[in-house]
């Protein structure tokens, strides 16, 4: 029988640590690797109560190419998700060596590593932010990629390297062959429904829901809205929020296919991970104020320059084919972005 054994790097993150605790749910053996460069342990000794079992944790790089091939060899994972990456788009500018070294050379790394130990089933978060403008604001796979900025165009030349390798299996292909699902993420947020785990992100936020509940609990004065000339319904930016919950459980959906007819040898599919519904940042401030009972302190500012009016995913092919849809809406996913907050005013600190 196959190993039940789910290898997660970055599995101590955001994201990662909620994919821990639904595979731990779901019976499935979890080992983690993490530098813990934007995470604390913390997160997945919480992952650990909540579930009631255990996970295997080892702090590494994903560069380090012999410190992995250790671990795949002691652990025999069957699927990889790789969740390890930078993120913060504006640090990508001024940094974009070190997030190609990271995200790029570190998932070549990884790749290597994976088809050395013949582990040659990965699941990629990948991001919306590889889709380049477009004339329908509702993007549908097919759409063409044109990242605008480094931790974008890291994700867009993993994709390439991953359909490359993909490729290569198909005109000569392994007793084990290559299969892999991209995950195009658009915007997660929320929290599990525990409060014990959630986003904690480092100094002070980039994305707006983290933002707008700093500045409920108080710890930020003012949110400042990018913009009400776009043309939108309301003038603000609009775009497509997803529960982490609901996120992570496509990840657990795609390993599924993995191990089914959609995903034959040597294939590599790309799937949107979004609810399909966008909502402007006045609805989410709007609806923030009515499930919290808080008022958000806000100010109309400036652009902010690389943002797109309007962008939600088509979600239908991840339903056709990884028969996955969102269960969560709008409200939970500030409910528990708002649990999480309260319980932890300052993160996992
Ligand atoms: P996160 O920063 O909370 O988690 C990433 C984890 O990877 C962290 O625990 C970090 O310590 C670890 N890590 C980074 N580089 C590493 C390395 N070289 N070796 C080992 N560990 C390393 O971020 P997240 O929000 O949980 O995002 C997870 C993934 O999803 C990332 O790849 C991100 O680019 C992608 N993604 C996130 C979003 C979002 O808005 N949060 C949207 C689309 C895609
Ligand atoms: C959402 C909306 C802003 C902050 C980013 C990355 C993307 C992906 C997800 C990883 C926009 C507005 C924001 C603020 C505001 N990450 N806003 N005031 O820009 O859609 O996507 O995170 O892959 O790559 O680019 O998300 O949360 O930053 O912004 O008005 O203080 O909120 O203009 O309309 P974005 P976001």
């Amino acid at each position: 029988m196959k190993s039940r054994t789910v290898l997660i790097t970055g599995g101590a993150g955001y994201i990662g640590s909620h994919a821990c605790l639904e595979l731990l749910q779901a019976d499935f053996n979890v080992v983690v690797v993490d530098n813990l460069s934007n995470s604390k342990l913390e997160s997945l000794t919480r992952v650990q109560q909540i579930t009631g079992k255990t996970l295997t944790f080892y702090q590494a790089d994903i560069r380090d190419k012999a410190a992995l091939s250790d671990i795949f060899a002691k652990e025999k994972p069957s699927t990889v998700i790789h969740f390890a990456g930078l993120k913060a788009v504006g640090e990508s500018v001024e940094q974009p060596l070190l997030y190609y070294h990271n995200n790029v050379f570190g998932t070549l790394v990884l790749t290597e590593v994976m088809d050395e130990a013949e582990v040659r089933q990965l699941v990629f978060s990948s991001s919306a932010t590889v889709y380049g403008e477009s004339d329908s604001p509702q993007y549908t796979e097919d759409f063409p990629l044109g990242a605008i900025n480094p931790y974008g165009r890291s994700k867009a030349m993993i994709e390439d390297i991953l359909r490359d390798l993909s490729i290569a299996d198909k005109n000569k292909p392994h007793k084990t062959p290559w299969k892999i699902a991209l995950l195009r993420y658009f915007n997660p947020i929320g929290a599990h429904e525990s409060g014990l785990i959630g986003e904690d992100p480092n100094g002070i936020p980039n994305n707006l829901m983290p933002y707008v509940s700093q500045v409920a609990i108080g710890k930020l004065e003012q949110l400042s809205v990018f913009g009400d000339d776009y043309p939108t319904r309301d003038g603000t930016g609009v775009r497509d929020y997803i529960h982490v919950v609901d996120l992570v459980k496509g990840h657990l959906k795609a390993i599924e296919a993995l191990n089914s007819d959609i995903f034959s040898s040597g294939s590599c599919k790309a799937y949107n991970l979004g609810t399909g519904q966008g909502y402007s940042v006045l609805e989410i401030i709007n609806t923030f104020e009515s499930v919290t009972g808080k008022t958000i302190n806000y100010k109309i500012s400036p652009r902010r320059s690389g943002d797109l009016a309007e962008c939600f995913a088509n979600p239908n092919l991840a339903l056709k084919e990884l028969n996955w849809q969102v269960e969560k809406n709008l409200k939970d996913m500030i409910a528990d972005t708002w649990n999480w907050q309260t319980k932890n005013p300052q993160g996992y600190n």
